[in-house]
């Protein structure tokens, strides 16, 4: 939840003037992280043709600038945040005009570097950005990839935006990786949600009500990855130590390994980077 007041920050004009190109979801989820941070509203802006949309966001943003006209929010930018989905990107970047070095972050899922600059009238600094959905409730985890002009400085004003939503902020050096970073934390909310509808209804299935196997299994994945960042044990170490001999772990995890759990994961995310990638080729086609 977005506070109603902001941390005392008297040091404002060190603080980038950010700009949003789109204000969905994930634009409303990176402006609320970097108010609760203490980042002045007075620079932060966002653009959004949709009218009811537009209204939503500046009566929860009421110090932001907002315009429909995209130029008009990034004049005078230091950072500009692509925010708009993937099939509009393109029309969207050919647009922009730009009169500076300005850092330009998109998060747009799928679409390779290689491409936006080509539909850039400037050669601008960019960043591509994977977050995932639930950087939503602050908890995100991010890949990022840099290209050549984007400086040292500009990587840590990146780092610093987008630790307003998230908990692992990480740099790959290789774009592809991004295609890989989309199969695991991108796409792995929905695993997770999928592994816990499943252990749910089994639940459900022996007599719970589905309230009560629905707090089981949050709270028993909430539990288990809290343990798997706080130990210093790896995962396997992790598992082999709730796993008793003949006990019931035990049973369980020689059914899932029966079934070949591992590899329909490990298949699913390649499954999900190849689409990414397929994805990557049909927006980027001339
Ligand atoms: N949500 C996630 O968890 C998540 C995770 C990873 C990556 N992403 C990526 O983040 C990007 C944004 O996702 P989102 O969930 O925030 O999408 P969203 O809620 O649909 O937000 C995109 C916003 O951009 C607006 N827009 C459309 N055309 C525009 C234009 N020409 N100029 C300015 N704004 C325009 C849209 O308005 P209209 O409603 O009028 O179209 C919409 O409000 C996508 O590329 C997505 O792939 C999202």
């Amino acid at each position: 939840m977005i506070p109603t007041t902001q941390p005392n920050n008297s040091d404002y004009t060190n603080k980038p003037i950010i700009a949003f190109i789109g204000a969905g979801n994930m634009a409303e989820a990176v402006i609320g992280g970097l108010y609760a941070s203490g980042h002045p509203t007075s620079r932060l802006r966002f653009s959004e043709p949709y009218e009811p949309r537009r209204e939503y966001m500046e009566s929860k943003f009421p110090e932001c600038m907002s315009a429909t006209d995209n130029n008009k929010v990034i004049k005078d930018a230091d950072v500009v945040i692509l925010a708009v989905k993937p099939q509009v990107l393109r029309q969207v970047v050919a647009d922009l005009i730009f009169e500076s070095n300005t850092l330009i972050i998109s998060i747009a899922a799928g679409i390779r570097t290689t491409d936006i600059l080509r539909w850039l009238k400037t050669p601008q600094p960019l960043v591509r950005c994977m977050p995932n959905t639930p950087a939503l409730i602050g908890e995100g985890a991010v890949g990022l990839y840099a290209t050549d002009r984007v400086s040292e400085a500009q990587r840590d004003t990146t780092v610093g935006i987008m630790s307003a939503v998230a908990k692992e902020v990480m740099w790959v050096d290789k774009e592809s990786l991004i295609d890989t970073i989309t199969g695991m934390s991108g796409s792995g909310p929905a695993y997770y949600f999928l592994f816990m509808e499943a252990m749910t209804n089994a639940g459900i299935s022996a007599g719970l009500t589905p309230e009560q196997a629905k707090a089981l299994t949050v709270q028993t994945c909430l539990g288990a990855a809290k343990m798997a960042q706080q130990s210093e044990d790896d995962l396997a170490t992790l598992r082999k130590k709730v796993t008793s001999p003949n006990g019931t772990t035990e049973a369980a995890l020689k059914s899932m390994e029966a079934a070949n759990i591992r590899q329909i994961i490990q298949d699913g995310v390649l499954s999900a980077e190849r689409r990414g990638k397929e994805i990557a080729d049909e927006m980027g086609r001339d």
